[in-house]
């Protein structure tokens, strides 16, 4: 298949306008839309599409993406791809992109403000004072200053975190399933059960693996010390809810923050209920840790810019599904041939040989593979493009080719 860079984006799922201005520098034509699509209406608008722009309630499955036949890429303008048939979308030589940190300040800044707040014991009394009762006391309630947080996932978010509690003058220890360079003054735990034994706050930042699924449970919160709190803002899967309550109720924990649960809603209208409602000293909020309007415009530039890059140079960047290949501008007047084929052994020298049979000149010749995929990209003179377009159509491996014109 071989096509050039002209076409439809089309922006689902209400994304930010910040997107928009930055994909008309691609001088294709821009559709936005503020829902999700109907499947029907998803697969009629995918017909026409170069490239889609998406959130986290598109699904897009195998059937979806083979019958899109001009789609050139996909934008995830979110941090998680589970939405998107990878694999297949990567045997098509459709690279997709997403904005994998573009919101972990906000999650980092909710934390700490929920780190003070449970501190504080701040829910009961909010609550106590919406219902017309002056309750003023201190007990119970702590400064953070000198309080020591233990973070399980030392990953973006974990980092960012550490950093912020320190300012506050926090102590922090964290644990990783793989090392990491401590930051500040925080160190790694010996283990988890340090890290349970010494944390006066737990703080969850761990992906969604099998390995992290009910990672706390009743044996974990029992190891933590009397009255500390536990703050999820990863993934619902990662507690075990029933053992929090348990330890909640028992007094075991002296509170506990989540955003994320094991069955959320998928629309925003819809009834949600917890058996952690109604518990004293916990903050419960929709999954809205990564929601800041500064992270929705940070999302829209970044995915927007990757999709850019791919239509206007071809570079595949920070595609989760292909290989990457960061390419400079192409040299004045040059038309760039973007390739992707699989990567059997041959392919290249096939390449090669048909170039040389031709006696054109290559100006530029970028290659990077990955597992079963490869990407071949090709600076070449206009005159030249056309004659070796029909020689690289004829190789069987060819996947996809695109050809970037003036
Ligand atoms: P990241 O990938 O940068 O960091 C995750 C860290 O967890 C990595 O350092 C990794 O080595 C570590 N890890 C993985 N498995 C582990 C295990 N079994 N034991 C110990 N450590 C383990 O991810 P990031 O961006 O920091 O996100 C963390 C979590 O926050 C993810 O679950 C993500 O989905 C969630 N998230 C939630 C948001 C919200 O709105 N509440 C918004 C953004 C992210």
């Amino acid at each position: 298949m071989t096509e050039t860079t002209r076409g439809r984006i089309v922006l689902l799922e209400g994304i930010h306008p910040s997107a928009e201005a930055r994909l008309e520098t691609t001088g294709m034509e821009i559709v936005r839309m503020d829902g999700s699509l109907e499947r029907s209406e998803l697969q009629s608008v995918l017909r026409e599409a170069t490239m889609l722009g998406i959130r986290s309630r598109t699904q897009l499955d195998e059937a979806l993406i083979r019958n899109a036949p001009n789609l050139q890429a996909i934008g995830c303008f979110c941090i998680g791809t589970n939405q998107v048939d990878l694999t297949c979308s990567a045997t098509l030589g459709i690279p997709v992109f997403n904005a994998p940190f573009s919101n972990t300040r906000s999650v980092a800044e909710l934390t700490l403000a929920e780190i003070v707040m449970l501190m504080r014991r701040i829910p009961q009394r909010s609550a106590d004072m919406h219902a017309g009762k002056w309750r003023k006391s201190a007990a119970g309630s702590r400064e953070v200053r000198g309080r020591t947080l233990g973070i399980i996932g030392y990953g973006h978010i974990g980092s960012q975190l550490s950093i912020l509690a320190e300012a506050i003058g926090m102590k922090v220890v964290y644990h990783d399933h793989i090392s990491k360079l401590p930051l500040g003054n925080a160190h790694p735990a010996k283990d988890l059960d340090e890290l349970f034994a010494t944390s006066d706050v737990v703080s969850l930042h761990v992906p969604a693996t099998p390995a992290t699924r009910n990672m706390i449970d009743a044996k974990c919160l029992a190891r933590m010390k009397p009255n500390a709190l536990l703050i999820n803002n990863s993934r619902g899967d990662v507690v075990e809810i029933e053992a929090l309550v348990e330890a909640l109720q028992g007094g075991r924990l002296g509170g506990a923050a989540i955003d994320v649960f094991p069955e959320e809603p998928r629309s925003g209208n819809s009834a949600f209920e917890t058996p952690l409602a109604g518990l004293e000293n916990v903050l419960l909020t929709p999954h809205i840790g990564g929601n800041t309007l500064e992270a929705q415009a940070s999302i829209a530039d970044e995915v927007g810019d990757k999709l850019v890059r791919f239509a206007c140079e071809g570079s595949t960047g920070t595609a989760v599904n292909l290989p990457t290949v960061d390419l400079p501008s192409r040299g004045e007047g040059q038309h760039r041939i973007l390739h992707f084929h699989r990567n059997v052994p041959g392919v290249l020298g096939t390449m090669h040989s048909a170039l040389a049979n031709l006696g054109v000149n290559i100006n530029a010749e970028y290659l990077q593979s990955q597992g079963e995929l490869s990407y071949v990209i090709l600076d070449v003179d206009p005159a030249d493009a056309d004659a070796i377009r029909t020689e690289l159509e004829k190789i069987p491996e060819t996947i996809r080719m695109r050809i970037i014109v003036d």
